[in-house]
């Protein structure tokens, strides 16, 4: 049988089928059954109170399991498929929440998205129901852009992990609230905040990161996207010298561009615009062996998709704090 006909009936069948999306790879379960959806959180050892995304292949059959107003038809044509979760009230038929419970985490919204990735289209397209997927890695770890970082982290926790390349966009999709009456940004990602902004025609509530916990996205909590060794984050480079002046440059550096007179074990430059975001997580894994012992990063500014790579660096590190 062929590989994406084989997943789609593993998919309908209730297992786990791990496939590559521009984003990151995500873990799939059909979201519709609650015993397929349990299993994603047992594999991912990921508790329960984080709600997952649910994917389609288009927005029409989206359109079946939550409800779109007038701005979330919009955003839904202009940026699907593509780096885009939008959060919306679940649909309910029959006295029943078509998306049950455990997806959601008992909210009784839903957060929907259509990637921009063929092998992800075709596979949605094969299986034609809503395949519930978080990023297919074991919870609060680095999020996998590449199939052997999902192998590497779950193994044979996944029934089938699909190959479709390096991830084209490297960070989450951006999650974007419109089950209130003033959109809210919940998590920055994939697709900048600047250019909702200016589809929506208004700006977006962002409450940014500010450690402890939110409870309102739980997946945004402190210990995400975190290496085994510690992470500091520094806003300016004199800051992060003398940091690493302290530690005898016993670390390595992270930054957009190469850092000059800075002690260290070795040094990574992300690049500026998109292409930090490409590499991010990636370069996180490589540095995350001890001989590193230390990573120090260097946050880029909060513009484009420099809010999503700043929003994980400080998770990266937050875990560390407290
Ligand atoms: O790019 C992505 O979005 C990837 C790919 C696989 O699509 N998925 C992903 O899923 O990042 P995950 O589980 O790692 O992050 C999902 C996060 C949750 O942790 C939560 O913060 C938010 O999405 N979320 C989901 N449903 C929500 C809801 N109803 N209300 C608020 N936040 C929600
Ligand atoms: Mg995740």
């Amino acid at each position: 049988m062929e590989l994406l006909e084989q997943a789609s009936e593993y998919l309908r069948t209730g297992r786990l089928v791990a496939f590559p999306t521009e984003t990151v790879y995500g873990l799939g379960a059909r979201a519709d059954w609650p015993e397929a959806v349990a299993r994603i959180f047992q594999a991912k050892n990921r508790p329960s109170f984080d709600p997952l995304i649910v994917h389609f292949p288009h927005l029409e059959q989206a359109c079946e399991w939550a409800v779109f107003d007038p701005r979330a038809l919009k955003l839904a044509h202009r940026f699907w498929p593509g780096p885009l979760t939008l959060v919306l009230p679940r649909l309910w038929r029959n006295g029943q929440p078509r998306i049950p419970d455990l997806v959601t985490a008992g909210l009784d919204t839903v957060g929907v998205r259509v990637p921009a990735q063929p092998m992800a289209l075709d596979l949605l397209r094969r299986v034609g129901l809503p395949i519930a997927a978080p990023s297919a890695n074991p919870f609060g770890y680095i999020s996998p852009t590449t199939s052997d970082h999902v192998r590497t982290g779950l193994g044979d926790r996944v029934d089938l992990i699909l190959d479709g390349g390096p991830c084209e966009v490297g960070v989450e999709s951006t999650i974007v609230d419109l089950s209130t009456p003033r959109p809210r940004l919940l998590r920055p990602g994939g697709l900048a905040r600047e250019i909702l902004e200016t589809e929506l025609g208004e700006s977006l509530e962002y409450a940014g990161f500010a450690p402890p916990v939110r409870t309102e996205a739980p997946g945004m909590m402190e210990s995400h996207y975190a290496p085994k060794i510690p992470v500091e984050v520094f806003e300016e480079v004199h800051s992060l010298r003398e940091r690493a002046i302290v530690l005898k440059g016993r670390c390595v550096l992270l930054s957009t561009n190469p850092l000059k007179d800075v002690p260290c074990f070795d040094g990574f430059a992300m690049g500026e615009g998109a292409a930090m975001a490409v590499s991010l997580f990636a370069t996180l894994r490589r540095l995350d062996n001890p001989e590193s012992r230390q990573i120090l990063a260097l946050l880029p500014s909060p513009v484009g998709l420099g809010l999503a790579v700043r929003d994980r660096l400080f998770r990266a590190a937050a875990s560390r704090v407290g």
